[in-house]
């Protein structure tokens, strides 16, 4: 289905895989697009009777619109209760990622100044992105249709959500929130390799029929969401929805999961359920295989 993204971009001039780097003025206009859901929490949201809550959902949001005016990021006041939820996750995430995460991610992490006493903006975290591989991050209110959330990695930008999930389940969220963003997703953005796969997986992602879109969704899922990595003759994870969530990344290294190597052909072809834990991973040997073998699948869309 064409979004107004989408068709924003068509009229751009031709992007190759090989253009890297995208200056100031080669980004598309920020427009509204559709959203899957964001006015409306389902109710079996944790915060979807909590008017409290609704409300500041309501009021970051409103950040988020300005932006697609202005082009101008607002920093979010986070409250001490917001804080607070950051600090509970993040303190427990620390000590597992020590064990589990990717070595490039603790760096990263560390690189970026994410700490476990206070929530990022992502001013700050645009700076960094911006000397290291010209990633950045646009902030967003909600989940948005999947073409269109992909596509703008082709333009080495992600939409990030700004809010916090309900404090009464800071071990869980429905959705994408700044914890899954900032803890997951960005730190990755500082490594070159994996950030140019980011750029091409959004690339093919504006110029795919819709089936080949649904096989990108898998690809994005089992690399940029829940990618296991080989590192010295073990595994890591390097996937943001493992490395936000310690039920996730525990139960990755059990012997509940099984972990494949990573096969192109094989993820694009396998479905996935997001509404449960994770019964199949697959590693990779390292982030610039993967890219190369991406960039190959993507050059075959016309
Ligand atoms: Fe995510």
């Amino acid at each position: 289905m064409p979004t107004e993204t989408a068709s924003a971009t068509t009229a751009e001039p031709a992007f190759t895989l090989d253009n890297y780097q995208v200056r100031d003025e080669d980004l598309p206009e920020f427009r509204d697009m559709e959203f899957e859901d964001i006015n409306e929490l389902h109710l079996d949201h944790p915060g979807a009777s909590d008017p409290e809550y609704r409300e500041r959902r309501d009021y970051i949001a409103s950040l988020s619109k300005k932006f697609r005016e202005t082009g101008l990021i607002t920093d979010v006041d986070y409250t001490e209760e917001e804080q607070g939820i950051w600090r509970h996750v993040a303190e427990r995430l620390e000590e597992l990622h020590e064990k589990h995460a990717s070595p490039f991610y603790l760096k990263a992490k560390r690189d970026l100044g994410i700490s476990t006493q206070r929530i990022p903006q992502l001013s700050e975290m645009n700076r960094r992105l911006k000397e290291l591989t010209g990633f950045r991050l646009a902030p967003i209110e909600g989940l948005v249709e999947t073409r269109s959330f992909l596509s703008w990695l082709s333009y080495r930008v992600m939409l990030s959500t700004q809010y916090i999930r309900h404090h009464s389940r800071p071990d869980y969220t429905p959705e994408p929130d700044i914890v899954h963003e900032s803890i997951g997703h960005i730190p990755m953005f500082t490594n070159a390799n994996f950030a140019d796969y980011s750029q091409f997986v959004g690339h093919g992602a504006r110029i795919a029929d819709d089936k080949q879109l649904e096989e990108l969704g898998r690809l994005y899922w089992f690399t940029v969401e829940f990618g296991l990595v080989e590192h010295e003759g073990g595994i890591k994870a390097y996937g943001a929805g493992l490395l936000s969530s310690y039920g996730e990344l525990s139960h990755a290294f059990s012997d509940e999961v099984e972990r494949r190597p990573f096969d192109l052909e094989q993820v694009i072809n396998t479905p996935y359920d997001y509404s449960d834990m994770q019964p199949i991973l697959y590693v990779i040997p390292s982030y610039r295989e993967l890219k190369e073998a991406t960039r190959r699948y993507v050059e075959r869309f016309s």
